[in-house]
């Protein structure tokens, strides 16, 4: 399909239509990791007064890097899964000490840093970075899985790789920060895991799922 069309789609309707989140007001690389290690594993409707909180308190990396550890996790409490602040810290700390305080915004740099993996480092780079790089995680599978007709296993490690693959071909070059929050909005507006509304949807004449009548079997996921 006219991959220029599906972006400016997908694009157009998400800067129409995007929630006002706010760790949407700005580009600041340091509040978009800390956005993306809280919701991680937590919902977004949970995790927006603790951003709120959290950025309150430690505005900068240099505010979370000479932060009191006790302090640090007190503004987590209720968060959970508390090794995702800890190797924040002391990757904030290693940003302060190596790299003045600036997020790098390379992949090799970035992935070295504590607790960021794939899916963290490609949400830096290209939504605070506008660098094209993919940031797949299991709501970006399941929406690509049926825009692209995939029946691979998304439980299974190796297929994230695969997912990237497609998104090295399908980002834009001129936004690739919109386009990759446009695939995370799109799965958790639109395409929803159990009921996908695609009748809403502003990609449904570019999906292949949708074409085959196939969007409720996709994606394929095993239990582990
Ligand atoms: N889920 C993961 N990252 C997100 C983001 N940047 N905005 C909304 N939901 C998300």
């Amino acid at each position: 399909f006219p991959i220029a069309d599906f972006q400016s789609d997908l694009i157009d309707w998400f800067l129409r239509e995007k929630r006002d989140l706010p760790w949407r007001k700005d580009q600041d690389p340091y509040k978009v990791w800390v956005s993306e290690i809280m919701l991680q594993q937590t919902r977004v409707d949970t995790v927006i007064p603790y951003f709120n909180a959290f950025i309150a308190k430690f505005p900068s990396i240099e505010s979370l890097a000479e932060a009191n550890e006790e302090e640090v996790l007190k503004a987590w409490e209720g968060l959970g899964y508390y090794s995702r602040v800890r190797n924040l810290q002391t990757a904030v700390k290693e940003v302060k000490e190596s790299y003045g305080g600036i997020v790098p915004n390379t992949p090799e740099e970035l992935g070295k840093l504590k607790g960021v993996g794939p899916y963290t480092k490609g949400a830096i780079l290209s939504i605070a970075y506008n660098i094209p790089e993919p940031a797949v995680d299991g709501n970006v599978m399941r929406v690509l899985s049926r825009i692209l007709s995939i029946w691979e296993d998304i439980a299974k490690p190796k297929s994230r790789k695969l997912f990237e693959t497609a998104i090295y071909e399908l980002i834009s070059k001129e936004d690739p920060s919109s386009f990759n929050q446009a695939l995370m909005e799109l799965g958790a507006l639109i395409c929803t895991p159990t009921s996908p509304s695609c009748l809403l949807c502003p990609v449904r004449e570019h999906c292949a799922a949708f074409s085959e009548g196939v969007q409720q079997e996709l994606p394929i996921k095993s239990k582990k």
